[in-house]
């Protein structure tokens, strides 16, 4: 037997890393971006805004915030090609598996792919930022039979997202929302899609390598596809009388709850209430049925009496997204679309000051084998 090491299960606890990004406070339920917290941030910034304090660790001048707002804008278009593969792709494909084929499609026709200097390097990530909405929402009109409504440059990148999403210029309402998720979930630190993409970044691997490797990552249940599979929940729940059985149901059988429960975070989520704020704020606006944000809050209710369970960012997530009128399968890949930000910015700060990331492990395999050759094999 090999001599022994003990393993942290899933990294739990382990620094793997310095950076200066995101700072969380799992015990007091704090999330800071480069020194701000993000209930200072939420309402009262851009996403753009947001992009650019997790790239460059301030806070843009106004001169700053129009030529990066318009270094957005103009690259949102797709190249041909890469709308010509969207309308190949299967109408009812995984909406992520989509996403992070066409990602890894557009290096390909990135005028800077073979490029890996840190202005070139800024450049893909601008692309990468600026091009993910539009891939989402192209994909969304092709599956649904319509052509992809090219991005206009005189909207916000949220805003311009609901506009093609729509077909319509979006409220107010919508765009403060939007946008205030898409704050609130542009970075959180070393989660397991970030440390995907540091650690496909420090091998010096191209910028849309490591974002690819970020969106298969953030694929999973445990992690970003928790929204959908929250909503899902919700709609499976369907009234609240219903809702204290079916958790307690989940609970016997020994299974997880989607939205509850996180690896850092020692109380609520930090972004929970913000998205709690919007949650309720939609389920008043026109058309849109309260009993959903109702049924979460009694899933919260009994979740956390019966097991101490906390909600955590993709619980009100989810009745965010839904209220906007987002299809509940393309969840993940706002999620995804909204992180972009924050793994480009840790790719970026990851070449800056680069080495490579190569953990061991505990060996806990038999040693010594005598070899038997294949005809002495029983
Ligand atoms: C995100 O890391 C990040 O920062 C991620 C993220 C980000 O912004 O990038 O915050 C986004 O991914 C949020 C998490 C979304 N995932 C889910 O909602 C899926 C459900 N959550 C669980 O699978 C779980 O809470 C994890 C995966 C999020 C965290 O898992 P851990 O740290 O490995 O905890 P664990 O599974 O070992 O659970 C510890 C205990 C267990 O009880 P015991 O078996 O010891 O009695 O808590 C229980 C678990 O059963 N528990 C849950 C639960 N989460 C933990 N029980 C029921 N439902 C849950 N959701």
């Amino acid at each position: 037997m090999a001599e022994q090491k003990i393993a942290a299960r899933g990294l739990e606890d382990i620094v793997a890393g310095d950076s200066a990004i995101c700072f969380i406070d799992g015990k007091k339920g704090r999330l800071i971006y480069r020194g701000y917290d993000i209930g200072e941030l939420c309402f009262r910034t851009s996403y753009e805004e947001i992009v650019y304090l997790l790239w460059f660790g301030l806070l843009p001048n106004k001169g700053q915030l129009t030529e990066w707002n318009a270094k957005l804008a103009n690259e949102r278009a797709l190249p041909a090609a890469l709308i010509q593969a969207l309308q190949q792709m299967p109408k009812d494909a995984s909406t992520m598996a989509v996403l992070r084929t066409a990602v890894s499609l557009s290096s390909l026709y990135d005028p800077d792919g073979r490029d890996y200097t840190e202005e070139a390097n800024r450049r893909k990530g601008i692309r990468i930022i600026a091009q993910m909405p539009t891939i989402i929402a192209a994909f969304q009109r092709i599956r649904n039979g319509k052509s992809p409504l090219p991005p206009r440059k005189d909207l916000s990148h949220t805003a311009n997202f609901l506009y093609m999403m729509f077909d319509k210029v979006p409220d107010a309402d919508s765009v403060q929302a939007l946008e205030a998720y898409l704050i609130l979930l542009a970075d959180h630190e070393f989660n397991a899609s970030t440390f995907a993409a540091r650690t496909t970044a420090a091998t010096l691997a191209d910028i849309h390598s490591a974002v690819v490797s970020a969106i298969g990552a953030l694929k999973g249940d445990l992690h970003g596809s928790a929204n959908r599979r929250a909503m899902e929940m919700f709609l499976e729940i369907g009234s609240m009388d219903r809702a204290e059985s079916y958790v307690k149901e989940k609970f016997a059988q020994k299974k997880k709850l989607m939205g509850f429960g996180h690896r850092v975070y020692k109380t609520e989520d930090a972004r929970a209430p913000h998205l709690k704020q919007m949650a309720i704020k939609l389920s008043q606006l026109k058309g849109n049925e309260k009993k959903w944000y109702e049924i979460s809050e009694k899933v919260k209710e009994v979740a956390f009496r019966e097991k101490g369970l906390y909600v955590n960012v993709d619980f009100y997530s989810a009745t965010v997204l839904y209220y906007l009128g987002i299809p509940v399968d393309l969840f993940t890949t706002l999620f995804a679309m909204a992180r972009s930000g924050g793994w480009t910015a840790h790719v970026l700060e990851q070449y800056a000051n680069n080495r490579l990331i190569r953990p061991m492990s505990n060996y806990t395999g038999p040693m010594d084998l005598p070899f038997v050759p294949i005809d002495q094999r029983k």
